[in-house]
């Protein structure tokens, strides 16, 4: 090849690259413009969801939307969303025809009072909220991002369940969620409103979530809906009936609370968080208090009725102890002769757990022991001190709950007390009799121990033991029923036993507790290694 040839193929060369580059450069401007074009539409079509006239029905129903939703839980302005242009890929039915950028879940992160938190709320707008893969596809990601930066999951359920034209790819994509679901289970908190309806196998997912919250009126969770109940079973049933919010918070206790609307929840759901860590690798947070960490409590010297017998309000003990009287109640409709809930002490969360004598004079039943149990679990994974006030007869007796399994269940909560390493702090303010004595108890590993001086700690009631021991004779019964009384009657046989740290006068506890709770910061005790205990289900 001579030179002015290569010379010349140089230049030709050039020139062309040189037009060409120009009119890329052109159709590069013109695409950019277009591309932004798709992008501006495509997000003023996301955020409009499946279109005025369902948002317009949601509305109708009383029901805020996804993104509303959204606004109203987080801080203003702190959310930023994923996967806006996600589209389902499902070409049955026609549905390639029909489609909607996000799908029917929108996700993202966000802040709630200042503290980072991810974020998925179901779209009902966009063919019901159900789940495609894609939808699936997008929660995953906020479940796995959320356990890999460690911070909360909340989860807004309003869906028709999986999306019917997908078949198994839907399925699929429960499984996915679920799995994500378990493995993120004592890693962060994961709470779940549901804000619509919630039916099928979607049921599983807020039940694997440590909070399930429900919304008047407007939400409903079953395995199956009335007409198939009705066919299936012939039994009649309304949907509320059959899973409506308040059967939910009251009888099943699948639900931990019901709010009367949407916004109400999502309040609450905010003052809920502020209790807890960010996950399990934090420490929960602090706040600033008011309330002075040695107040006195004078109304809790007279509280406890001279009858043993008399009922008192196990919440009005709380209250009086708690900062600013303010606490969160897990589950206050469903098996109320136990209280749990959040509350702080000198600022900081503690998970309180106290018997109610105001309901079956404060007995454990099964309902009782498993709510117990998971309240107590919660607050170990989390590192959440545990504040237990007893007073307990005892857990129930009769053939109702021997056949229901109390035994199995009151083991639940007896191997939760026992496997938790978190400070322990325990105030008997009445009743500790039989296995309710043992659960918060030194030899389980109680830390802090007091007995108020109403404290009565025995095998069992004197009324029970008499009729034990005395079958039948009755001067020996009355007589005994005294000696019983004056001997287990009072703090003196667990104070003398070392089993009680002081008996302390009830004004005394808040301050007490928080000076125990301020000493026991830095505790550590940890349980043997394993892959993990086999808590009797
Ligand atoms: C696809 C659905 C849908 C679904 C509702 N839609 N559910 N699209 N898949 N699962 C669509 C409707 O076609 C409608 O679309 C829009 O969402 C609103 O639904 P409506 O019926 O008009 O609303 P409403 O009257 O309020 O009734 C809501 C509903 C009802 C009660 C949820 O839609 C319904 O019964 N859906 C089916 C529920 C179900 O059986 N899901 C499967 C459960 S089994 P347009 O275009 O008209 O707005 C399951 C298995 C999971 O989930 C297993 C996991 C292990």
């Amino acid at each position: 090849m001579n030179m002015t040839f290569l010379f010349y193929l140089i230049k030709t060369t050039r020139s062309v690259s040189c037009v060409l580059n120009v009119s890329m450069k052109m159709c590069t401007a013109s695409q950019w413009v277009r591309v932004r074009k798709q992008i501006e539409s495509k997000r003023k079509k996301a955020i409009l969801g499946g279109g005025e006239h369902r948002i317009a029905v949601q509305h109708k129903k009383g029901k805020l939307t996804a993104r509303e939703r959204i606004e109203l839980l987080c801080d203003p302005g702190s959310f930023v969303e994923y996967d806006a242009f996600v589209e389902h890929t499902c070409t049955d039915f026609g549905m390639h025809q029909t489609k909607f950028p996000g799908d029917s879940v929108i996700t993202g992160h966000g802040m709630i009072s200042g503290r980072l938190a991810y974020i998925f709320s179901q779209d009902f707008t966009v063919f019901g909220g159900s789940l495609s893969s894609v939808h699936a596809k997008k929660i995953c990601k906020v479940l796995d991002r959320a356990v890999s930066v460690g911070a909360p999951v909340i989860g807004l359920n309003d869906s028709g369940g999986a999306r019917i034209q997908e078949g198994v790819d839907s399925l699929a994509g429960y499984a996915d969620v679920f799995q994500r679901n378990v493995l993120a289970s004592g890693a962060i908190p994961q709470i779940s409103v549901v804000m619509g309806p919630c039916a099928g196998g979607a049921v599983y997912s807020p039940a694997l979530t440590d909070f399930t919250f429900m919304v008047a009126d407007t939400s409903y969770l079953f395995i199956t809906g009335p007409d198939v109940v009705k066919s299936v079973t012939g039994e009649v049933v309304t949907q509320e009936e059959l899973g409506g919010a308040w059967m939910h918070s009251t009888v099943s206790g699948v639900a931990h609370g019901a709010f009367k609307n949407d916004v109400v929840a999502l309040l609450q759901l905010r003052r809920l968080l502020n209790y807890l860590p960010l996950s399990s690798r934090d420490p929960a947070p602090i706040r600033k208090c008011w309330d002075r960490w040695n107040r006195l409590a004078p109304s809790l010297d007279t509280i406890v009725p001279a009858d043993t017998m008399e009922p008192y309000d196990m919440n009005e003990v709380i209250r009086c102890l708690v900062d600013e009287r303010d606490f969160f109640e897990i589950s206050p409709l469903h098996a109320s002769s136990i209280i749990v809930g959040f509350a702080r002490m000198d600022g900081r969360t503690v998970g309180i757990v106290g018997n109610q004598p105001k309901v079956a004079a404060g007995c454990l039943d099964i309902n009782a022991s498993i709510k117990g149990a998971r309240f107590v679990r919660f607050c170990d994974a989390f590192s959440i001190p545990i504040v237990t006030l007893v007073d307990v007869p005892g857990f129930l007796p009769g053939s109702a709950q021997e056949c229901g399994g109390i035994i199995r269940h009151g083991a639940k909560l007896l191997y939760a007390y026992a496997e938790a390493t978190v400070p322990k702090i325990t105030v008997i303010t009445r009743k500790a009799y039989g296995g309710a004595y043992i659960l918060s108890s030194k030899p389980l590993r109680g830390d802090v121990n007091y007995a108020w001086p109403t404290a009565e700690v025995a095998v069992m009631g004197a009324e029970g033991a008499v009729s034990v021991l005395f079958k039948g004779q009755r001067e020996e019964e009355s007589q005994y029923r005294v000696d019983y009384i004056e001997k287990f009657g009072n703090p003196f046989p667990v104070a003398v036993r070392g089993l009680v740290d002081d008996i302390i006068e009830p004004r005394t506890t808040r301050m007490r507790i928080c000076q125990d709770l301020d000493v026991l910061a830095n505790k550590v005790l940890t349980n043997p290694p394993k892959k993990h205990g086999n808590i009797p289900l």
